[in-house]
């Protein structure tokens, strides 16, 4: 069944009087319908379209007020120089709510159906600590995958992890070298096990020039597929995918074992990379390596900078694979739109790619590459986030700390959670005070990690939606109606009631819900979608002050209002689920 939101359909109203009034060459301007703090909605494309009329704002107004009275019963009001302030009938906004709670999407349609999305997100690297980097990375480009996907796009995800590279050689031979050193079976500890080895390497690699050497040896070996050394290379990337594994479920992200997409896939593809650019006339070399330039880019001293596709010593860069990964997106998966989730510091690397991807005809101008960047995680200091000794904050360790911070807010109030009741509650908020506050703040923009904020019960925070939403579920269960299907609800609705202003506030902030997504769809912003939920939250709040529900006298609005309260609930779960984030029955 199809919900056509209330704006959509005092657009269409609108749209419909606007062109009666209009010449014919007009016909069909957008009257730019929005919601409004004076009416439920203001149309101010009047203006723009009186001018190219030639006629005063005001005359085509009123005249639009005239055939709109013949519409389905929406009312408007000129205002100001020419706008038109919009009022619903309460009957259309009840049959709103009704509908949506009809429909099993919450009258969300699927207008991306048919389009197929790559993601590239998270992508930490082998043998490394994953860093708060990785877990924007990961929690943007989850919740981007959920919502496009939610919307009908076919989705693929691609964690496209570093586990090729010269860092191996020394890897590989400093554990030949130390047979003591034990890193297999840590568990939970095998990236810090990995990590510390990884820094004891690159400490003897820079100390001692001869184990530097038999460092670049063992790269050549692994390179040529010599058995020993691949598989110890093999053994460090399948723990390292366990414990990304781990990490992933914990987080809640949908990342799994069969999305691992590294680095070393693309080996034997980037030679003819290399090739393609030169035969294309798009590379060229340059003291022995081979580099693309994009128009444009030069460093401070107006210098083009190059796009390293092959080094000096015949490695291939970075670059090259991202080349490949490109060419198997379009080629294999048929993408219409690849999205790279990458911090903001790999702009220009994205951009050079896209340009040379482009020009050699890898790229077609049918299929959109985008780079999502976002911003730097920083510490209370304003500092890049990092631990008291300068180290990589573990990822594993802030969502302890969150969860700490959480168990220490609930135990201060009175519950009656047994012990495995709390844990789950304490984990779904901890984990959604990290997500949430990841999520909430401009993608772009840098923000600080502040656990104390994050785990606030008040506030645009994931913890308070997550309280908004207990308290909906509460309500109902309270009302006896927590068993009740939502079409059942909806159906006891009676469509004739007067609406309380709060009802009225309530209802159009719930009409929105399709309407944020397919705007976070467009922009990839998912704080716009944090911001909607926070809204609706705080409608509920109003409506909840001002509307007994439960008490309310007759039985009529007592069901108009649960219904109400019911797809409220329905909403902000929802809405959180697709920013991945859990809602308890019960906080
Ligand atoms: N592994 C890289 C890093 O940790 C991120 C890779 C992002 N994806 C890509 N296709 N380049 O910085």
């Amino acid at each position: 069944m199809t919900v056509v939101a209330i704006q959509d359909q005092v657009e269409a109203a609108v749209k419909a009087a606007l062109t009666r009034a209009l010449p014919s060459e007009l016909a069909g301007s957008d009257p730019v319908v929005r919601r409004s703090d004076r009416a439920d909605f203001q149309a101010n494309g009047t203006l723009a379209v009186a001018k190219k009329a030639g006629r005063p704002p005001r005359a085509i107004a009123d005249e639009v007020v005239g055939h709109l009275d013949t519409e389905v019963g929406i009312t408007a009001e000129v205002s100001g120089p020419g706008f038109l302030n919009i009022t619903v009938p309460g009957n259309v906004v009840w049959s709103a709510v009704a509908a949506r709670l009809a429909d099993t999407r919450l009258g969300v349609a699927t207008p991306r159906a048919g389009e197929r999305v790559v993601v590239d997100y998270s992508a930490p690297n082998v043998a490394k600590e994953m860093h708060v980097g990785h877990l924007r990375s990961s929690v943007i480009g989850d919740a981007l995958v959920r919502i496009l996907g939610h919307l009908g796009a076919d989705v693929t995800r691609q964690n496209h992890i570093g586990d090729w590279g010269t860092q191996f050689g020394m890897l590989i031979q400093y554990l030949d070298e130390h047979p003591e050193v034990s890193w297999k079976g840590q568990g939970a500890e095998t990236m810090s096990a990995l990590d510390a080895l990884y820094k004891d390497a690159r400490v003897a690699f820079d100390a001692d020039p001869a184990f530097a050497d038999r460092s670049r040896s063992r790269v050549v070996a692994l390179q040529a597929g010599d058995d020993a050394t691949v598989a110890v290379w093999r053994d460090l990337v399948a723990e390292s995918e366990k414990a990304f594994d781990v990490i992933y479920s914990r987080l809640g992200v949908l990342l799994d074992d069969g999305d691992f997409d590294g680095e070393s896939r693309y080996n034997d593809a980037l030679p003819g990379i290399v090739e393609g650019l030169l035969a294309a006339g798009v590379a060229s070399e340059s003291d022995g390596a081979i580099v693309t330039f994009t128009d444009g880019v030069t460093n401070p001293d107006g210098d083009p900078v190059p796009l390293i596709v092959r080094k000096k010593d015949g490695g291939f860069g970075y670059a090259a694979t991202d080349l490949a990964t490109m060419r198997l997106r379009v080629d294999e998966y048929k993408a219409d739109r690849i999205l790279y989730v990458v911090d903001a510091r790999q702009a220009l690397h994205f951009k050079m790619v896209f340009d040379v991807a482009r020009r050699v005809g890898w790229l077609p101008e049918t299929v959109h590459a985008q780079h999502v960047p976002f911003g730097t995680v920083l510490g209370t200091d304003g500092r890049p986030f990092k631990t008291r000794s300068g180290k990589t904050v573990r990822l594993a360790d802030l969502l302890d700390d969150a969860e700490g911070a959480v168990r220490a807010v609930l135990q201060a109030r009175e519950h009656n959670f047994t012990g495995a009741e709390l844990d789950a509650v304490v984990h779904a908020a901890g984990t959604a005070a990290i997500k949430y506050a990841d999520l909430s703040n401009t993608r772009t923009k840098d923000y600080v990690f502040d656990v104390d904020q994050m785990v606030a019960t008040t506030g645009n925070t994931g913890v308070y939606l997550q309280y908004a939403h207990a308290r909906v579920r509460s309500i109902l269960r309270r009302a006896g109606e927590q068993t009740e299907a939502a079409t059942a609800v909806g159906g006891r609705l009676d469509t004739s009631l007067p609406l309380h202003p709060a009802e009225r506030t309530l209802a159009l902030t719930l009409d929105g819900f399709d309407a944020i997504l397919h705007d976070v769809a467009d922009t990839l912003e998912p704080h716009r979608l944090c911001g909607y939920l926070y809204d609706l939250a705080s409608a509920f709040t109003k409506f909840y002050d001002a509307c007994p529900v439960i008490k309310a006298d007759d039985p009529s609005v007592r069901a108009n209002r649960l219904a109400l309260s019911d797809l409220t609930g329905r909403t902000l779960a929802a809405g959180l689920g697709l920013l991945g984030i859990e809602a308890p029955e019960r906080m």
